[in-house]
């Protein structure tokens, strides 16, 4: 088997991919459209073989020959792609390692297996750091796609208790559906996590450094994580030069790529509820919308509308409430992927995905793992939720979950993640829903039906009695 790989796409992860590639002993040419990022990285990296045009790395493969795209998703790779599909032979195969939605990857690989060339999207998960030191990959396509490189892709993975965190995952575009899911999960993280940081920095009124201590104390146990600990080190960061904050000074308008939305957008399609994943979303969004009031001065902590209330009404509810909460939005994730399991084949194995993810991606951390050994072996279950590892957490944070909910939002604070992740929780715990109300008036104006319960037959109600 050939251990040859061309890579297109020398960014910052591109670059660290090739010496991670490099150092597994991968015989690798790349190319990238930019000449002045091709210089750069021929000093960084001068054992890297650097082709000078992209017609010039096809050449210099062996075939059958496997290139791969680390390109950002949409325009760039599908120029690419395009172009090398007239250059490419029957056999050789494309990688798509980019966050492409999988209905993209889909076309593609249709298309491209009229002209015999195979295509494998791979969502790849961990950043800079992951693509140098081991990434989690999530493939999609045909199995002897992956046969074909998962010798390559395994080595350079990350590795969870010696496994390898790179899998087959499924037909199709199955590979970037779970790399679409795992980003609503990192989205709807990030978004908890940041609104502890709002109830404890504009409701508590603490100093950032002293919430970098909350967040590191976090990071063990069921909250132990990658994105604990990224957020423990975001919080004390001060401004270069400065004694003040850097959080202080960044503009909050969030910028997103796509995959969040993808997720949501996969979600409604497949009528599964993610309302923390749709949450984090919308409000990355509504942070780009016009506000109500104006800042006073040039200082946004200046304006903080909310009055405070003490640490003491949150810190005890802390740990156990987030855990609830981002077990909530693993929930929401897991409950997708498990509706579109008849979409990518029945090797999409909930358990074994858990498990990719237990390093080098960016959901690394103890909520993961817990989720593995629990669906490990554990199959008659509704929602994760219910699971022996997780059905404790939620038992022991939902009411500390509310506690900070309530706080934050009598204040006026928005929490969207952590009201969210606790109305999922409390509406699966309830036996009826106030959405038998949304039947009746339904059928009051639209005669649409209703059924009673336990009966399937659609009935009417008798609303024109008040006429008669
Ligand atoms: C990962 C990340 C990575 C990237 C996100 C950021 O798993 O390594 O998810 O893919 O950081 O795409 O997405 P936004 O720009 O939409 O926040």
């Amino acid at each position: 088997m050939s251990q040859e790989i061309g890579l297109i796409g020398l960014g910052r992860i591109g670059h660290n991919l090739a010496l991670n590639m490099i150092e597994h002993n991968v015989s690798l040419r790349a190319w990238d459209h930019s000449t002045n990022t091709c210089n750069r990285v021929r000093t960084i990296c001068p054992e890297l073989q650097i082709s000078n045009s992209i017609e010039e790395l096809i050449d210099t493969l062996s075939s059958p020959r496997r290139i791969m795209l680390l390109l950002p998703s949409g325009d760039n790779s599908e120029q690419c792609i395009k172009k090398l599909s007239n250059i490419l032979e029957q056999g050789d195969l494309i990688i798509d390692s980019g966050n492409a939605h999988f209905r993209d990857t889909e076309r593609r690989q249709s298309r491209l297996a009229k002209q015999g060339i195979q295509f494998l999207g791979l969502g790849v998960s961990g950043g800079v750091q992951g693509a140098r030191n081991g990434p989690s990959i999530m493939a999609g396509g045909t199995t002897k796609a992956w046969g074909e490189v998962s010798p390559i892709l395994e080595s350079i993975s990350a590795r969870a208790n010696g496994t390898p965190c790179a899998g087959y995952i499924g037909e199709g575009g199955a590979g970037h559906f779970i790399k679409i899911v795992h980003n609503g999960i990192e989205y709807a993280v990030m978004q908890i996590l940041a609104d502890v940081f709002e109830l404890l920095y504009k409701g508590c009124r603490m100093h950032a450094d002293k919430i970098a201590e909350i967040f590191y104390t976090l990071n063990s146990g069921s909250t132990a994580s990658y994105l604990m600990e990224a957020s423990a080190k975001v919080s004390a960061i001060r401004e270069r030069g400065k004694k003040a904050f850097l959080i202080d000074f960044v503009d909050d308008r969030a910028e997103q790529k796509g995959t969040g939305s993808w997720a949501v957008e996969a979600a409604f399609e497949l009528g599964v509820s993610v309302p923390t994943i749709a949450a984090a979303v919308q409000f990355r969004t509504i942070s780009n919308e016009a506000r109500l009031i104006k800042h006073e001065k040039n200082n946004p902590t200046d304006n903080i509308s909310a009055p405070t209330f003490l640490p003491k009404e949150v810190t005890p509810f802390i740990k156990s409430g987030i855990a609830c909460a981002i077990a909530s939005a693993y929930a929401q994730g897991f409950s997708l992927i498990n509706a579109a399991r008849d979409q990518f084949g029945t090797t999409i194995n909930l358990c074994r995905i858990a498990q990719l993810w237990r390093s080098g991606s960016i959901l690394r951390g103890e909520m993961i793992n817990l989720i593995a050994e629990s669906l490990h072996g554990e199959s008659n279950y509704a929602n994760i939720l219910s699971t022996s590892h997780i059905q404790p957490l939620i038992s022991e944070g939902i009411i500390p979950l509310r506690e900070l909910v309530k706080t934050g939002l009598s204040v006026g604070l928005p929490l969207p993640g952590l009201s969210s992740a606790s109305e999922y929780i409390d509406s699966l715990n309830q036996l009826q829903l106030s959405t038998r109300f949304i039947q009746l008036q339904r059928d009051y104006f639209g005669n649409h039906g209703f059924r009673l319960i336990g009966q399937d037959t659609l009935e009417n109600g008798p609303w024109n009695q008040d006429d008669s």
